[in-house]
């Protein structure tokens, strides 16, 4: 393994950042060793602010509908074949509560762009889920949607946001997407709710089409200078209906690495193992916890509709029950000595034994 790129590993431990040029070469350099090397750091700097708890997140996906047309997604608009559904407000406070029983204590409402969730009814459904669990978080990644929008969504008393900006780069931005989406209004989006005062998750995937070294580097440079609570990142997982159809899948090792690379950029950072490691590789999920990530997703969704929700081929979980997933994520994590814990799971306070936020510059975003 070249020592000029473990240097580089040592060097965003300490420093916490680095330069576009070394995310890169560190990218382009992937090797086994060199991502057992920073995953070994990654798990250190993991441990000191987390320990060995894993944090899960109940998700409901509450729709199947989407006005958008992401060239990557199985719900995309144009794709006729897809089956959609839409949980009734009852039935997303159900699960909440059939997820509480089992000890979560974040629910994350994800769903298409479904314009039948408009304000009120998803403020609505936040404020009921609020009341009754109030020492609960809650989640929405609900897509793009107005400033006023997320501010009453805040205001009814959502906590969080995921929205993941997918690339930083404008041009790949615009491969993946159609014309009517774009990247201004993405990361419009994404200063909104933080500025709003959400605990805010950004992301992207590893191995979409088209996507080199360089990009995955500005991404990597992106959080680093975004700085968000959350981070969600996965490989890329082709569906059959979509014009990505012949695309490759991303690399399982690949996205671990950045999970390590992420780890070592924000200690305290929230980073799942997502569905889609743990459906390209069985112990995908376990990979990554191993890397560096601390927070694991469920499905909470009612058994009818999961397999409804789909997003990219062969997605895991479509046949379990709530209770069976977060039982075989409890076990799947015990099995690598991590506990799942009943917590909310927000970020820890990192310590300066590790270069945490005490001996970074001001945070402040810049252009
Ligand atoms: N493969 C992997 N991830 C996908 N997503 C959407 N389609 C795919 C796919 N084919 C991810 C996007 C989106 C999140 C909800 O799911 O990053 O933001
Ligand atoms: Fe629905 Fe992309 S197709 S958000």
């Amino acid at each position: 393994m070249e020592q000029s790129l473990t240097r580089l590993v040592d060097e965003l431990s300490s420093s916490r950042e680095l330069p576009l040029e070394d995310y890169e070469r560190l990218i382009a350099g992937y090797s086994p060793e060199l991502a057992a090397y920073a995953a070994e750091r990654a798990v250190a700097v993991r441990k000191s602010v987390y320990g060995t708890d894993v944090f899960v997140r109940g998700l409901i996906e509450i729709s199947s509908y989407c006005k958008n047309d992401c060239r990557y997604c199985g719900i995309r608009a144009s794709n006729a074949t897809a089956e959609r559904y839409r949980l009734a407000p009852d039935t997303i406070v159900d699960c909440a509560n059939e997820g509480y029983d089992l000890g979560f204590r974040t629910f994350v409402l994800q769903g298409g762009e479904d314009p039948w969730f408009d304000d009120e009814r998803l403020c609505d459904i936040v404020r009921r889920i609020k009341e009754v669990h109030p020492d609960c978080a809650v989640t929405l990644s609900m897509g793009e949607r107005s400033r006023a929008s997320y501010q009453a969504l805040f205001d009814a008393g959502a906590d969080r946001y995921l929205l993941r900006h997918e690339t930083a780069t404008r041009e790949h931005y615009e491969r993946l997407h159609p014309a009517r989406m774009s990247f201004d209004d993405r990361m419009r989006c994404l200063r909104d709710l933080r500025d709003i005062g959400y605990a805010v998750g950004c992301g992207f995937m590893v191995g979409s089409p088209y996507q080199t070294a360089a990009h995955l580097a500005a991404d990597l440079k992106f959080v680093e200078r975004f700085r968000p609570q959350m981070c969600g990142i996965g490989p890329f997982v082709p569906h059959h209906a979509t014009e990505f159809a012949q695309k490759p899948a991303g690399s399982v090792a690949l996205t671990c690495f950045l999970l390590s690379l992420l780890r070592l950029m924000q200690p305290n950072l929230l980073l799942p193992a997502t569905t889609a490691l743990g459906t390209l590789d069985a112990r995908g999920r376990e990979k990554g916890i191993l890397a560096g990530a601390n927070v694991v997703m469920p499905n909470l969704s009612p058994t009818a509709v999961r397999s409804m929700y789909s997003l990219y081929d062969n997605k895991i979980c479509t046949g379990e029950e709530s209770a069976q997933c977060r039982g075989c994520l409890s076990t799947r994590m015990l099995s690598i000595g991590y506990t799942v814990v009943v917590d909310r799971g927000d970020p820890r306070a990192a310590t300066m034994a590790f270069g945490g936020e005490g001996t970074r510059p001001d945070p402040k975003e810049e252009e």
